[in-house]
């Protein structure tokens, strides 16, 4: 589709209240590919309507989700960034991939059962169709790659085998993307139970280190974080709560395991625990910052937003012409 660069996709749903882990899983990576590749950053608030929002609240998020992306080191001049209800093309592509998708697939996505769960009395048709709007989400933009969690490689698979279905049954035309997924960070656990992972649904508010928390409350989380008996800074077998804070430090410092253990031979947890709060809270200080500086600056933000929606728009157009010829649709 360009030239001269591949293409990366991810969207991101608009939850304004991202963890540390979202961030040292993702979004610090996002900006890695960026002169690499042609990037699209794609705030999706078509997936966010298939659980119900409270409107406001979903607007308010979107600014947010995309402020704190910029913020996170997305350079909107480096990358396309934008909202997927303004490229109405995603619904559109979306359509059409339904009709290629089988029940039974839809049926297998854990997400969709996990989902249908927590939702029972809300288990509509676009909560099922959801694997295949996020492969229209790739699809559209001939994708290569695609930057995502674990827990979104199933659908990833999907997106896959529909792209290849399609190609089979009428001659190449989507790329058939690989799945990127990330391998530093992306576990981090939760401080309260570091056996599980850190989730932003987690109803203990000490468990979850937030992007956007301030100095104080990511001191005192890391302060209050869960670990062992023992006192040695040393990583090991059942010691979930030291592995995850040696993560989370290894990542906001880029030194290794040997070194933290050295840094800290006989000092004790409290020390440690200090250090970590210290080197997330200093890292995450600028990005903060920033935030604050974007989200007070709405009319910016929406000319990010349309200036992305106008390059997304039109690479779109190309592929959506592109599956109407070969479905045999009358293009005029
Ligand atoms: N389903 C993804 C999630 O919940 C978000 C998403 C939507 C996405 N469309 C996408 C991710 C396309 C990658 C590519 O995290």
């Amino acid at each position: 589709m360009f030239q001269d660069k591949k293409v990366v996709f991810s969207g991101v749903q608009p939850s304004g209240n991202l963890t540390i882990g979202n961030y040292l899983g993702a979004i610090k990576n996002f900006s890695t590919f960026s002169e690499e590749y042609h990037c699209f950053y794609c705030v999706v608030d078509m997936h966010a309507i298939t659980v119900r929002q409270v409107p406001a609240d979903l607007r308010r998020r979107t600014y947010e989700t995309l402020a704190l992306y910029m913020a996170a080191g997305l350079d909107p001049k480096k990358n396309t960034l934008f909202v997927q209800s303004h490229v109405p093309a995603h619904a559109e592509l979306g359509w059409m991939l339904n009709c290629f998708t089988m029940f039974g697939e839809l049926s297998r996505m854990t997400q969709f059962k996990d989902k249908s769960q927590k939702h029972a009395d809300n288990i509509n048709a676009g909560l099922f169709t959801y694997p295949t709007l996020m492969a229209a989400d790739i699809l559209l933009y001939q994708t290569e790659l695609v930057p995502v969690g674990v827990d979104q490689k199933q659908h990833l698979e999907l997106a896959r085998d529909i792209a290849q279905r399609f190609n089979g049954l009428y001659s190449d035309t989507f790329v058939v993307p690989e799945g990127y997924i990330a391998q530093t960070g992306m576990k981090i656990m939760s401080l309260a139970e570091p056996t599980a992972k850190m989730s932003k649904s987690d109803p203990n508010p000490n468990a979850i280190v937030y992007i956007l928390d301030s100095k104080d409350d990511i001191l005192r989380k890391f302060k209050r974080a869960v670990t062992d008996s023992g006192c040695e800074v040393r990583a090991g077998e059942g010691k979930d709560g030291i592995n995850n804070l040696m993560t989370i430090y290894r990542c906001f410092t880029g030194k290794t395991n040997e070194e933290i253990e050295a840094e800290f031979a006989g000092r004790g947890y409290g020390d440690f625990k200090l250090a970590v709060g210290e080197a997330c809270a200093d890292a995450l200080a600028p990005v903060r910052e920033e935030y604050t500086r974007l989200i007070a600056d709405k009319a910016y933000l929406e000319s990010v937003m349309k200036e992305g929606a106008e390059a997304a728009a039109y690479c779109a157009r190309k592929t959506i012409s592109k599956v109407n010829r070969k479905l045999g649709f009358v293009t005029l």
